[in-house]
């Protein structure tokens, strides 16, 4: 048994042999004594035509199988170097494992991403979801290359947690649902014990705070995991389950946490462009016609760097009549950070040191007072897809912002003591795992690169 993708990697050693395949049928076209199906086996992007005629038993039923039947085919591969594909399989053998119906909802002609996410069940048979999803599988395993091959250590933090990494409160809080006591009519309300076996916990909004902890054992840690926000922010880059990359160095600084997050988004395009060829060729082609352009500018060039005063400043001469007036302290919409990475920068480009009372508690004071040793990275086409800080090491001062914000000290007691037993500075910085991949694939729409996305007013699947 053999898969399409061996066969298009080693075509040599396959030509002129018998070989077996499985797939499903994408398309079909036959006449009175022959036909064509072009199938594919999963295993890789492009499609392996069939060849078949009537001297096949079951040649009529196969001329009438309906587009995704399941099929086992075995023939001899023939080279065909005048055609558009250089082999095809001549058939001996079709048989169907599983028949498809004629109602089938994905035939050949071109869908809305719309109306393909009403069947995420089956939109990953098309060409499109079939590209992002690999993509999507390649650079997660990408990103856990780039860290382990640099000696950092994987945690997995909780899912469920009783702490706010962020201190904004937009959670998912977990309940226990009691069964005995479920509703008999419409007017008794479900009863729900409002806590975690005697305790007050939610779905978590980031890793960040868990990380810490082990990154002041570990030194270099990271974590991968779903992420959760209650945010009813309804757009095409916020989801309400999305999966983050929470990398946490010890040691270091500001700096060198802006390294790190290059070295690694230059490292995840890289390997994508090398790794899915065909896959990003297709990208390049039907989604974004600037995708390779942009991605080798990624790869090639040094990210930009500028302080949140210093966009302001822009951003005000720029005479640009934005829906939001910019003012100092304010935080920056979209519309704004794709101005400064689109128009002025047309690369990736860090804003750091923004005001302290638009970002989290943990993030380090700077000596003017007003500001903190924060760093978004925005990218052209999408604004932010990274957002990260040096922490407060210092016991003091992060006491006094947590006072300053009303957070409640006593529920963070051992982020707190991470401080006194041996602190060091450090830093760290999250990766939304769907705007990155958008970025890589040129996709517009968080939900076209969620399997199953759950974004607001919709968790169908
Ligand atoms: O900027 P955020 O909120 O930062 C943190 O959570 C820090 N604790 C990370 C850290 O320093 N360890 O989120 C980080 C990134 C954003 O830049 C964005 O790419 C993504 O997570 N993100 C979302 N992606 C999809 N849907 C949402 N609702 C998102 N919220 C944040
Ligand atoms: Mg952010």
């Amino acid at each position: 048994k053999l898969t399409v993708k061996e066969i298009y990697r080693e075509t040599e050693k396959y030509l002129n042999k018998d070989v077996k395949i499985e797939g499903w049928v994408r398309t079909l076209r036959s006449s009175k004594a022959f036909g064509f199906i072009e199938v594919n086996d999963g295993t890789f992007f492009k499609n392996i035509q069939i060849v078949f005629d009537e001297n096949m038993e079951n040649f009529k039923d196969i001329c009438k199988l309906p587009i995704s039947s399941s099929i086992v085919v075995e023939g001899k591969l023939d080279s065909t170097p005048e055609a558009k594909q250089p082999f095809e399989i001549k058939a001996t053998n079709i048989s169907v494992e599983g028949y498809s119906n004629n109602d089938y909802p994905l035939q050949k002609k071109r869908h809305s991403f719309e109306y393909l996410r009403t069947i995420a069940h089956l939109r990953p048979r098309s060409n499109t979801f079939s590209a992002v999803f690999r993509v999507r599988s390649l650079a997660a395993y990408a990103i856990h290359k780039f860290f382990q091959e640099r000696g950092f250590v994987y945690v997995h933090t909780p899912i469920i947690t009783a702490s706010d990494a962020e201190g904004a409160g937009e959670m998912f809080r977990t309940t226990i649902l009691d069964l005995e006591n479920l509703p008999l009519d419409e007017n008794k309300k479900v009863d729900f014990k409002e806590d975690f076996f005697g305790k007050e916990t939610n779905l978590t909004v980031s890793g960040q705070l868990e990380a810490e902890a082990y990154a002041l054992a570990f030194r270099n840690v990271y974590t991968f995991g779903p992420t959760f926000r209650a945010e009813n922010s309804n757009t095409a880059r916020h989801a309400a389950e999305f999966w983050m990359i929470e990398p946490e160095i010890a040691f270091a600084d500001l700096k060198d946490d802006m390294n790190l997050a290059e070295d690694m988004m230059k490292y995840v395009i890289s390997y994508c462009l090398e790794n899915a060829r065909e896959e990003m060729e297709f990208f390049n082609s039907f989604v974004d016609k600037g995708l390779f352009a942009r991605l080798e500018n990624v790869v090639n060039s040094d990210f930009g760097c500028i302080t949140y005063t210093e966009a302001v400043d822009i951003l005000k001469k720029s005479g640009e009549s934005f829906d939001y007036p910019v003012e100092w302290g304010m935080d920056l919409q979209t519309e704004h950070e794709r101005y400064i990475t689109e128009k002025v920068f047309k690369k990736p480009v860090f804003v750091i040191d923004y005001p302290k009372d638009i970002k989290a508690f943990y993030m380090r004071l700077n000596d003017d007072e007003k500001t903190v040793a924060a760093m978004d990275l925005l990218v052209p086409g999408i604004g932010e897809i990274i957002g990260g800080s040096q922490r407060e090491e210092r016991l003091d001062v992060l006491e006094r912002r947590m006072d300053e914000m009303g957070l409640d000290k006593e529920a963070y007691w051992w982020y707190l003591e991470l401080r006194k037993y041996g602190g060091t500075k450090h830093a760290g910085y999250g990766l939304g795992f769907e705007r990155a991949i958008m970025y890589i694939t040129g996709m517009t729409n968080i939900r076209d690169v969620l399997p199953f996305p759950r974004t607001v007013n919709s968790a169908e699947f």
